[in-house]
């Protein structure tokens, strides 16, 4: 990357919102009022919002077009047709299926494919919260084959969301061929800081696949990120369009699974597509059971209109060279300043590396949390935990779950926030860093048992005071 890669916006601002600016004293109350929970907090609170690049992008002038020309048919609308027609040539499969977002893709899938008596176990390079829980819900286990380049949050290596071949071979055969239906790539690796995948890998690891005779999907919800790091950083790519790299990604897959609220460019809806008739069939009844019939699959004609130009709009290549220039600017600023992040960063979130941040505040008392909410007080930007609290207990023992590293995410809505909003982020973030000797840690008023991050409360705790 070149030293300032921040190109300038690719698009007009024809529609504004306003942001809120609150005072210090304000936040307070509002942070105490929501019981110390992000979650709790209004959006109409936060001046910006950083919490997920999910479903919280902005839609073009000829996306909001299309909503308005798209039609609502329960079967075989207009809509769908343009979107089907748009799907097949993106990823260059023949049956497309919507869902009503990711996880409805996930749900579908997994139950096709799934065999609970067989205990069916899904290699990946770090599956998704959701796909993990979907995998579950199908009686599986997810097992994660991604390689040690992942572990090193500093080093510079370029695919560090790659499957390493030979744990995934290891994993196949500790668990026996069969009782793995499919291998799961995801593109780029959210659990891994939002770090792409290698051409490279995706051939290597369909060899290992075709070695067993197993199924080889992705979860594709920021395939187009995915595509663009491969031009940047892969030799042989330079040249190549993000269309034609994005059919050389899914050339060896037999299908994927896709939230439609990331590199859809839209609000809401997913798909699954597939090259298997059968396997078709079979995902449409069950979408037809939960999701809707097949050709709207949950959704309004109108957002299956919007997702058909958003799946065209996000190949242009200086649209994702600003996206990816805008998450690389905020990490590099940040990194300039001191403060550990994952590196490099990723296509849709700066990773803070709270471990190295925060090292002597003990994990029971939660320094994501502590550092996530002193950055809502001091600037009213939302950034989000990914760490214990969101690991949450072993059900076994009870006890927290301490992932690696701890890590604060700061995701960037799609085409939402400017340079400057980038900035007040990095002054706000800087700042909390320098004082974060004050930081206090928290714990827990209420602990819901599942999912206990979204509806958490908590206090903060005292600081012990040195006896020395
Ligand atoms: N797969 C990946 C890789 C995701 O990042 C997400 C959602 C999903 C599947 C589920 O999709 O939300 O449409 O049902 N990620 C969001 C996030 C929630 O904030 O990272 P969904």
């Amino acid at each position: 990357m070149p030293e300032n890669p921040y190109p300038f916006e690719p698009f007009k601002i024809k529609t504004t919102e306003r942001i809120p600016i609150t005072s210090r004293e304000e936040r307070e109350k509002i942070l105490t009022d929501a019981k110390g929970n992000i979650f709790n907090v209004p959006a109409r609170t936060i001046t910006i919002d950083l919490l997920t690049d999910s479903g919280t992008g902005a839609m073009s002038d000829a996306q909001w077009g299309a909503l308005v020309q798209g039609d609502e048919s329960y079967a075989g609308s207009r809509s769908w047709e343009d979107l089907q027609a748009t799907a097949q040539v993106v990823f260059g499969m023949p049956y497309i299926l919507p869902a009503h977002q990711g996880r409805g893709a996930e749900h579908l899938l997994f139950t096709v494919l799934l065999d609970r008596d067989k205990k069916p176990v899904i290699p990946g390079n770090g599956h998704f919260d959701t796909t993990m829980g979907h995998i579950d819900w199908a009686g599986g286990t997810g097992v994660d084959c991604i390689g040690d380049w992942a572990l090193d949050p500093e080093s510079d290596y370029p695919f560090k969301g790659d499957i390493d071949p030979g744990k995934l071979r290891s994993a196949i055969k500790e668990a026996g061929v069969d009782r793995v239906p499919l291998v799961l790539i995801t593109i780029t690796a959210n659990t891994a800081a939002g770090q792409p995948v290698s051409m490279k890998c995706i051939c290597e690891v369909r060899e290992v696949c075709d070695e067993f005779g197993i199924g080889l999907y992705f979860d594709a919800a920021r395939f187009a990120e995915n595509a663009y790091f491969i031009k940047e950083r892969e030799e042989g790519m330079g040249d190549k369009s993000i269309a034609e790299i994005v059919t050389m990604m899914f050339e060896p897959v037999d299908g994927a699974v896709m939230s439609s609220k990331k590199d859809g460019l839209v609000n809401i809806g997913g798909l699954v597509v597939c090259r298997d008739k059968k396997l078709y069939r079979r995902l449409a009844s069950m979408g037809t059971l939960f999701e809707g019939f097949p050709t709207y699959g949950g959704q309004a004609g109108r957002d299956l209109a919007a997702l058909a130009v958003g799946l065209r709009e996000v190949l242009h290549e200086e649209y994702l060279r600003w996206r990816i220039g805008q998450t690389y600017y905020l990490g590099k600023r940040l990194r300039d300043n001191g403060v550990p992040i994952v590196w490099p960063p990723g296509g849709h979130a700066i990773y803070l590396n709270i471990s190295k941040i925060l090292p002597d505040m003990p994990l029971s008392q939660y320094p994501g949390v502590a550092f996530q909410n002193a950055v809502y007080l001091d600037s009213g930007v939302r950034v989000c935990e990914i760490g214990s609290v969101m690991a949450g207990r072993d059900p076994e023992t009870g006890e927290d779950r301490h992932p690696r590293l701890e890590f604060v995410r700061l995701a960037i809505p799609r085409r939402v926030y400017t340079q400057t909003h980038m900035d007040y982020v990095i002054e706000s973030i800087t700042r909390v860093y320098e004082n974060r000797d004050k930081l206090k840690g928290v714990r827990f008023i209420y602990e819901p048992k599942v999912l206990r991050h979204f509806t958490a409360e908590y206090e903060e705790v005292e600081k012990e005071v040195s006896k020395t």
